[in-house]
């Protein structure tokens, strides 16, 4: 096992009506910038819940950040910040409200020139606002960690930020938040958080057997709820399991002492870019091809999980391998995710060019667990995966 330092500060608190709680974890004295999204909160119930419990605390709104939050309207929350002598951030949403809130709250004490240096030299934040989060979407484990991902739509650029700075203070995860989510987005839920243990386990053997056993449990954890979850009627058991599997996947734990890959994140995040496409779902396109092309590296992880998570017993380490990466297509099959870039769009000539140059550009010339993944065999996945 490698060494490492674990350290999570933030407070989880949950279960049913804990939205209530909110006035026990803001300070009585702060001035706070509630922030959201597209107007989700509005219908179903959430934002009332909120404003009940802030009903004596000093709040002024910034509404309307949109998936993927874009740079441009985050802007506009910081001038607020400013002006409003703001000193307390809430986001309600799922990981793009979060994620939007993340950057604020680096921006706000950021003493550059520009916000947008944080993202372009991807500059960690050590100390930012404090911040709080009422999860209303369960995907992207943000609400437990301290990374961001940032849309600059105008430029079509999408860029990953972070730091020890960034971990919310509390989140509330209330899983009942999860009835009224559409079936798409129930998908993406599913499909980022299995994508997020993979990235952190389909690597290579270094025998951290916690490590990997907990990731193999949250894979199916996830498996096993996933028909329920995407049932018309919300069952609060599986909505539960739903939304702490989806914590766990990416607050930090299971990485610990062990080698990670992240490429398929880093090729996803240029998609969403350059198409618009769900994160999720970018993540679906990229996850075969880039198996397949790194098989020999990744041959005993992937026979492992074949093994240990969906039961394949038959044949050799590579037969395992290979019906293993099956089992992961069809699993995003059956959460009617596509696994194509042409099943998306039928622009898509080119873009293993564009994706390899950008990567070029910016001087990403080794991504995966071995940092070997250069420009060009990135090109050859992104091909593979049209
Ligand atoms: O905007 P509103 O009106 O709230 O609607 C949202 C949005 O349209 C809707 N929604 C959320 N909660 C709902 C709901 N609709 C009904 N009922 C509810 N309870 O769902 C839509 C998608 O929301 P969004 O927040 O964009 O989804 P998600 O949580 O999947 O976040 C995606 C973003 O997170 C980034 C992605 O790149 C993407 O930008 N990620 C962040 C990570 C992190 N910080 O650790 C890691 C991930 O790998 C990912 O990159
Ligand atoms: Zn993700």
């Amino acid at each position: 096992m490698n060494n490492f330092e674990f350290k999570n500060p933030t407070k989880i608190i949950f279960g049913k009506d804990t939205i209530a709680q909110l006035k026990n974890e803001i300070p009585a004295d702060a001035k706070v910038l509630l922030l959201y999204g597209g107007g989700s909160i509005k219908k179903n119930g959430i934002y009332n819940q909120v404003k009940t419990a802030l009903t004596n605390v000093d709040v002024t709104e910034f509404g309307g950040i949109p998936a993927n939050p874009d740079y441009d309207t985050l802007m506009k929350a910081l001038k607020i910040i400013k002006t409003e002598n703001v000193s307390y951030l809430l986001a309600v949403g799922g990981g793009s409200v979060i994620d939007g809130t993340k950057f604020l709250a680096a921006a706000a004490l950021y003493e550059g020139h520009e916000p947008w240096t944080i993202l372009k030299d991807n500059i960690r934040t050590e100390k930012g606002m404090p911040f709080g989060t009422v999860l209303t979407l369960p995907a992207t484990g943000s609400e437990m960690n301290s990374g961001a991902v940032i849309t600059r739509a105008e430029r079509k650029e999408k860029f990953a930020m972070g730091g020890p700075g960034l971990f919310p203070q509390f989140s509330i995860l209330d899983p009942t938040v999860i009835k009224s989510i559409p079936q798409r987005q129930l998908a993406n839920g599913l499909a980022d958080a299995f994508t997020h243990v993979l990235e952190q386990y389909m690597t290579y053997p270094i025998d951290a057997k916690l490590q990997d056993r907990f990731a193999e449990s949250i894979l199916q954890t996830l498996i096993e709820i996933a028909p329920t979850i995407l049932k018309e009627k919300f069952d609060y058991k599986a909505a539960s399991n739903f939304m702490w599997s989806c914590t766990m996947a990416l607050n930090g734990l299971i990485q610990k002492g062990v080698p990670t890959d992240w490429a398929i994140h880093a090729m996803g995040h240029e998609l969403t870019a350059l198409y618009g496409i769900d994160h999720a779902r970018t993540l679906a396109i990229i996850t075969e091809s880039h198996y397949n092309y790194n098989f020999e590296d990744k041959k005993e992880k992937l026979a492992q999980y074949g093994e240990r998570v969906w039961g394949i017993t038959e044949g050799n380490i590579d037969d395992k391998a290979y019906a293993a990466i099956k089992k992961t297509t069809v699993f995003f099959k059956s959460l009617d995710i596509d696994t194509k870039l042409s099943d998306y769009t039928d622009d898509y000539e080119g873009t293993a060019e564009e994706i390899a140059k950008r990567f070029t550009n910016r001087g990403w010339l080794g991504l995966g667990e071995h940092q070997s993944l250069a420009p060009e065999k990135v090109e050859k996945i992104v091909k593979m995966a049209y």
